[in-house]
């Protein structure tokens, strides 16, 4: 075919499509939405669409004529699918503005009432001691509820049979970590050996790590439960381990200790002779206060507050420690019983039954949280 011939049949066909382009392009200039863009490409595109058909009747056309118009309707048809997506991208650019502007969080408007949450004494307390104890230098340290006999009695000088272990009415659990029976810790101490191991260690293999000052909070379990007793409670247990560490330490930081905890600087406190296996010379820490009126510091009585000691020789050896270099002293402090002291809570049963209506009352907002920077 030559070019004269190829031209008038190209014009021939364009004004054969005009008519069709100018219905198409009037259809996608009237799509408003989505919904009507879809609309509009099934009229278009779709199986008996209005460019579909165009292509279709191709088919019938001579061959000579076939490839020429065949190629104006693709093009046709790549114009109005070109802007099928035009329509679609803007459409749904303007969809999203639509919905992020109804969406939009007026942060003018006054909050919905939210209960305020409460600071659970046991946890407040705790906090206390923790920053009482950390700026007089002690670090925070944790350990685990389950702990096998040997950290929680052997190493800490309680042997197998002493009475001491049937005194502190032992969970025994059936299983056992290496081939030591497991319990729940019956207290904080078995985290005194946790960290003399690791220490001990640290120094036999090279330079002597920096001494040991430690407060731990955690829970710890003995079988009793009276109005007094839980067998799930909370210690706070203390160490500190040094070259020159002495019993004047230990009465300082305890003296300073209950005084702030008290908020009562002139706090009588008294160090009286006691027993604890892994402490020796060990003492029992009494503050006065008045049985009659249940005020701290005041009258003429003596409270039994916590138990404290010397590090027995036997319990650093039983870490790596050698005793001939290294002492120390540790205490642990029942955290409910000074709870219930300091805020005049009459029953322990209570600091367990998540009733808010006690929390409301015995307990603390969290922005009073007691911490390192704003003391207590
Ligand atoms: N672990 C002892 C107890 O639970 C308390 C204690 C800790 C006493 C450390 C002395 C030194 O009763």
């Amino acid at each position: 075919m030559c070019a004269p011939e190829r031209a008038a049949i190209e014009s021939d066909e364009q004004a054969y499509l005009e008519p069709f382009a100018i219905q198409a392009f009037a259809a996608l200039d009237a799509v408003r939405d989505l919904k009507g863009l879809d609309a509009c490409r099934v009229e278009l595109l779709g199986k008996s669409g209005i460019v579909t058909r165009l292509l279709k009747d191709a088919g019938t056309l001579t061959v000579a004529e076939r490839p020429i118009r065949a190629a104006l309707r693709n093009r046709l048809k790549e114009k109005v699918t070109a802007e099928l997506e035009v329509l679609r991208a803007r459409l749904e650019e303007a969809a999203l503005t639509a919905r992020l502007s109804a969406e939009r969080l007026d942060i003018s408007a006054p909050t919905r009432p939210e209960p305020a949450g409460m600071i659970h004494p046991i946890s407040r307390t705790m906090e206390e001691i923790v920053a009482i104890f950390g700026a007089m230098g002690f670090a925070l340290k944790e350990g685990p509820d389950i702990e096998d006999d040997w950290t929680n009695f052997g190493a800490l000088n309680i042997p197998a049979h002493h009475p001491a272990r049937a005194m502190m009415d032992t969970f025994y659990l059936n299983a056992s970590i290496g081939n030591r029976p497991a319990v729940l810790r019956t207290h904080t101490s078995p985290v005194q050996i946790r960290t003399m191991l690791a220490w001990a260690k640290a120094q036999a293999s090279g330079t002597e790590p920096a001494p040991i000052r430690i407060i731990v909070p955690g829970r710890t379990f003995r079988a009793d439960h009276d109005a007094t007793h839980s067998p799930m409670f909370h210690q706070t247990e203390g160490l500190v381990i040094g070259r020159d560490i002495t019993l004047a330490h230990l009465k300082g930081c305890l003296i300073d200790f209950l005084r702030a905890f008290f908020n009562e600087p002139d706090l009588p406190v008294r160090f009286r002779a006691s027993y604890f296996p892994f402490t020796e010379p060990s003492m029992e820490v009494d503050i006065g206060w008045s049985r009659k009126t249940g005020e701290i510091g005041q009258g003429s009585d003596w409270l039994e507050i916590l138990g404290s000691g010397m590090v027995h020789p036997n319990v650093l050896a039983n870490c790596g420690i050698d005793p001939r270099n290294f002492q120390g002293f540790a205490f642990g402090v029942g955290i409910e019983r000074i709870t219930m002291l300091k805020y005049g809570i009459p029953d322990l049963r209570l600091f367990y039954e998540s009733d808010v209506r006690w929390l409301r009352h015995y307990g603390f907002s969290p922005l009073a949280q007691a911490n390192l920077h704003e003391g207590i």
